[in-house]
């Protein structure tokens, strides 16, 4: 009972794992050997289903007119929405601003601070 549990679980997440590395990496148009280019492929990875940043190819926000309380993972539409270094750094550590949907530290220590420094540069550029 223990194991089989288990053994789903692992799947689950190998699952998740192998389709969020797929979708990262297509789409993410900013030079790889950069540390904004790192943060690019890491928000990719662990940011991009539920925030858009055309950067880096992710989709996850919902169109206006979709918006929905109740979707859970419908996160500011980075194309749009300008942030600063120490905004990004503080909504990754304590999960948001509002702390109640966005899990907090996904990404920890320099690759917080790349991703970080990718959306400092590259937030904002596509508002329409
Ligand atoms: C499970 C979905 C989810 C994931 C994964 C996620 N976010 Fe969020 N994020 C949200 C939601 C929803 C909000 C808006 C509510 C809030 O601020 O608490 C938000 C808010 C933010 C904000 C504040 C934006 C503003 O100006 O109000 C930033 C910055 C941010 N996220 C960056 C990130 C980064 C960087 C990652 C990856 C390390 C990430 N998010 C991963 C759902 C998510």
């Amino acid at each position: 009972m223990f194991n089989r549990t288990r053994s789903l679980l692992v799947l689950a997440l190998f699952v998740v794992a192998a389709f969020a590395s797929g979708c990262g990496s297509q789409g993410v148009s900013v030079p790889s050997k950069t540390v904004a280019g790192a943060g690019a492929q890491t928000f990719s990875e662990k940011c991009g289903g539920c925030h858009t940043i055309s950067y880096a190819g992710t989709h996850g926000s919902k169109p206006s007119g979709e918006t929905n309380s109740k979707d859970r993972t419908n996160g500011p539409n980075f194309d749009q929405r300008k942030e600063t270094y120490q905004s990004v750094i503080t909504a990754i550590r304590q999960g948001g601003f509002s702390g109640a949907i966005m899990p907090g530290n996904i990404v920890t220590g320099d690759e917080a601070k790349a991703v970080a420094i990718f959306l400092a540069k590259y937030s904002g550029r596509n508002p329409d």
